[in-house]
This record gives C-alpha cells, structure tokens and sequence, in this order.
C-alpha cells in the first residue's frame, strides 16, 4: 500500500526526528509478533479456522457486550465473522491494525484486542473485549499491557491511546491501571446502549512507557 508523505522539505529533517506517518510504518515491513505468550494466555493472530470459535465466543457473550459495543447491536453471524477474520488478516498484512485473539491454554477464544491505525501520525489506539466468562482475572489489561509493549517496539510509534465511553467504567480500569493519562473527555456520540456519550482518551507516551519499565 502506497501512502502519501507530503513533499521533502528544501533541507532533510535531523536524523534524530521520528518519520512518522499515518500508519504503523506498513512500508518498513516491520510487523508485530504473530504469538504473544503470557502466563496462562496467549495473544496470537487470528485465522481463517478460528471463525466458529470467535463466532461462539461472541454470542456467548451477547448480553455483556450488546450494551457497549456499537458493533454487537445484534447477534454476529458465520459470514460476518469470516468477513472480520479476512480483513484483519489483510489489515495485518496491510500494516494498518494488528487484531489479536486472547486464547486460554485450553484453546478457549477469551477475547480479543487490537492495535489499530486510525489516530494518524504516529499513534496506535488499542481496543479489546473479554469473553463474560473471562472477565475480572485480568486478561483485558495484560493483554492491553502486552500490546502496549508491541506498539512501541513498532518503527515510528510516539504515542498509544485508549478510548472509551465515559460510562465505561471496567474498560476505563484497565489504562488506569497500566499507568496511562487521562489525557481528554470529547463530546462523541452515543454508539450503544449503555453509553452516555463523552469519550475519555486514555494515553500513553513512549517516554513515559520507557520510565515505567525501568
Ligand atoms: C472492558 C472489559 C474488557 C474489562 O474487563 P475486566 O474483566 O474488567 O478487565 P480485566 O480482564 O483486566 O480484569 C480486571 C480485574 O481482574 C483483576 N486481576 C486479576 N489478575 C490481574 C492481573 N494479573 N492484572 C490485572 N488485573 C488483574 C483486577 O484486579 C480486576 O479486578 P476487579 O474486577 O475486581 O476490579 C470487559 O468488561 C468487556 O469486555 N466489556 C464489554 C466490551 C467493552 O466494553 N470493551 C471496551 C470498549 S471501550
């Protein structure tokens, strides 16, 4: 995939400046690991064969993710998952979003989360849900932790961002809980059910990651 740079400035910029540009440096070919092994999870990359289970993990969960997530306003189906596991893979390919499965030791689909490119320069936003039948063992926020670290192991990234709705008390736990800033709350729509509206932007800063871990 081409992506426009706007035109080389008349003096070339230091070459301690980051390039940043609007995705994740898809053409450094830099990639994510495809497997994330935690203890007692793994984080891996979705594939064509994960469809019914992502499909039954999603239904099972209907009623805990109806309420927050504009995407489950009614019960997923066979295609619509297919067509979600396609586009991650080429996304992935793409290097523009970075989709995840949260994967038990016994196979179990927990979840998922994802790194996605569409905050502009230099900046990933993650998202996640958990399975109901996973959630409070802190999957959500070690996953989030683990593809934190990734993010910033990716050429260009300054920046990772968590939004939610200002209702969304259990999601907003889980950047609080890594150490991000609540760094705004933007009048945004309501998408689902549960949602008041504001949306809180939780972010995280190279810098500030780079502290955190020493
Ligand atoms: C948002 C969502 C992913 C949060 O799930 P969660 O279970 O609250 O979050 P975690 O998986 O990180 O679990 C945190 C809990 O596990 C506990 N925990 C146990 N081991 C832990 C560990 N190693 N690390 C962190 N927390 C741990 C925490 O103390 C916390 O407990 P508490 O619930 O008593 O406060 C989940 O509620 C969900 O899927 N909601 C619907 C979809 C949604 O809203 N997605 C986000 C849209 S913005």
């Amino acid at each position: 995939m081409s992506i426009e740079r706007p035109s080389e400035p008349s003096e070339p910029p230091e070459p301690s400046e980051p390039r940043l540009d609007p995705r994740p440096d898809p053409r450094s070919g830099a990639r994510p690991p495809e497997r994330i092994v935690l203890p007692g999870l793994t984080l891996r990359r979705a594939a064509e064969d994960d469809v019914p289970a992502l499909l039954k993990a999603l239904n099972d969960s209907f009623d805990h993710l109806h309420p927050w997530m504009p995407w489950a306003a009614e019960p997923q189906t066979l295609e619509a998952e297919r067509a979600w596991i396609v586009q991650s893979r080429r996304n992935w390919e793409d290097g523009t979003d970075y989709a995840y499965l949260l994967e038990c030791p016994d196979g179990a689909i927990a979840g998922t989360v994802g790194l996605h490119g569409r905050l502009g320069p230099g900046a990933l936003e993650i998202g996640y849900w958990v399975h109901v039948a996973y959630i409070r063992r802190g999957f959500a926020t070690r996953a989030a932790e683990a593809v934190t670290e990734v993010a910033f192991g990716l050429p260009g990234i300054e920046r990772v961002e968590i939004h939610c709705d200002i209702a969304n008390k259990r999601s907003a736990a889980v950047p609080s809980r890594l150490g991000y800033e609540l760094i705004a709350v933007e009048d945004d729509v309501r998408e689902a059910p549960a949602e008041e509206g504001p949306r809180m932007r939780w972010g995280m800063t190279r810098e500030a990651w780079a502290r955190r871990d020493a």
